[in-house]
């Protein structure tokens, strides 16, 4: 069975992940007259060497939930969860039922390339008696200048991301794990996010996020040698090829984002916005083309501004810090002044945030172009394990 083309161009090389398309009802074709396998019976295998959702391509949609474990739950109560989590996860991947719960929202549909992937909050340690296997990387994160995070949308016990190409199979797997949860942790918040939908371009595109930025091109890729040591941690032992998310809820001021001119817009960032071509590169650059800091412009001035984003951000103005930036945008209605509040739901994955988000945040929120035209709202940082081996569950090593 030939994988499904998304999936095959962009999927994540070297993740040691099985994709490919499931057989039976959704081994089918699209329709009589369309050859392709319809995208619905896209599959990411859960069990593995590490977790989907790092560096599979961004699903159509996402749902972030984070919980916090009830009032003595111990380890054992904890380990039985990620249990069930893990085995309905796994089923649910291949494109089975989830088992209880979940209302049938899924029915009739495929895996639509369903990721789940689970982390645990700092918090989590202390409450299971585990305070002292809590990796150093976990450590809370500094306080950013501008920071507004409301605690109510912030941290949390154990995470969970689930993303699929359709809104339906993940609002299921999100329905069909929150009810395993019941009598052992309860929701503490939950965030919706979205992006391209496959086959929305007539070639697989780096995204946009809402400011219409081509958003994602100079992510490590997999192929990178040194892909694996920015984005997967190597200790403590449980944590091996596992990996650390940051998350954040970036609301945009996107109206006043867009009063302003495109030429204006990309200036800010360092890249056109018509293709994402660096505005180091000439007329005849690509989005491809590496980005040059060192670039002058005819009148002296450097190409790339030097408070452009993809300036300060850049791992060489940041002693070689880096991450896997994984985001979706989010579009939840209007604020009580008529605002969208929409704009990015920012995920971070690095070895070690110390060497990833925390020094290029500490110079971003100093003022780069983009952050006059952002809010932080909420945040989490999150061990998230490596991948369970079949019959295994994810945090295995460290609950058992
Ligand atoms: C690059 C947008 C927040 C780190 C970029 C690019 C865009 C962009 C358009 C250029 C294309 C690319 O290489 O992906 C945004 C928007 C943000 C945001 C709209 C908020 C809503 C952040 C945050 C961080 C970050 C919070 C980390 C703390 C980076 C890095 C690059 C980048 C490391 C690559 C720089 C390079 O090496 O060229 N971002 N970004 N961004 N961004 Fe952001």
């Amino acid at each position: 069975m030939p994988a499904v083309s998304r999936r095959a161009v962009l999927g994540g090389a070297g993740a040691g992940l099985a994709v490919g398309a499931v057989g039976g009802a959704w081994g089918g074709r699209a329709s009589a007259r369309d050859t392709r396998p319809s995208p619905g019976s896209a599959r990411v295998a859960f069990h593995g060497p590490r977790q989907g959702g790092i560096v599979e391509p961004a699903q159509a949609r996402v749902e972030w939930a984070a919980f916090d474990l009830l009032p003595g739950t111990g380890r054992d109560r904890a380990a039985g969860l990620l249990r069930d989590w893990s085995a309905a996860a796994a089923r649910m991947a291949a494109g089975e039922p989830g088992g209880d719960g979940g209302g049938g929202i899924a029915l009739d549909a495929g895996p639509n390339s369903l990721t789940v992937t689970f982390g645990f909050g700092a918090s989590l340690f202390d409450k299971l008696g585990l305070a002292d296997r809590r990796p150093p990387a976990l450590a809370a994160l500094p306080a950013f200048p501008g920071d507004a995070l409301d605690p109510a949308r912030s941290d949390g016990d154990l995470w969970v991301q689930i993303g699929a190409d359709d809104a339906l199979v993940a609002v299921h797997a999100l329905r069909v794990l929150r009810r395993l949860a019941a009598g052992t942790a309860a929701p503490r918040w939950q965030m919706a996010g979205f992006s391209r939908t496959p086959g929305a371009t007539a070639r697989p595109m780096t995204g946009r996020n809402l400011m219409g930025q081509v958003d994602g091109t100079n992510n490590p890729r997999p192929q990178d040698p040194d892909f694996a040591a920015k984005v997967f941690a190597t200790g403590p032992d449980w944590m091996a090829g596992g990996s650390y998310a940051v998350l954040r809820r970036i609301r945009m001021l996107l109206d006043d984002w867009e009063s302003l001119p495109t030429d204006r817009q990309e200036r800010l960032v360092g890249r056109r916005k018509s293709d994402g071509a660096p505005l180091s590169g000439g007329p005849d650059a690509g989005e491809r083309t590496p980005v040059d800091l060192a670039a002058t412009a005819p009148d002296g001035a450097l190409a790339i501004a030097p408070d452009a984003h993809v300036r300060v951000a850049a791992p060489a103005s940041n002693g070689g810090a880096a991450m896997l930036r994984r985001g979706f945008s989010f579009h939840d209605g209007l604020l009580a002044d008529g605002a969208p509040d929409a704009g990015l739901l920012f995920a971070a994955f690095q070895a070690d945030p110390a060497r990833g988000f925390v020094p290029v945040q500490q110079r971003l929120a100093r003022g780069d172009g983009l952050s006059r035209f952002l809010r932080h709202e909420a945040g989490a940082l999150f061990a998230v394990p490596p991948g369970a081996p079949e019959g295994g569950y994810v945090g295995q090593p460290l609950l058992e």
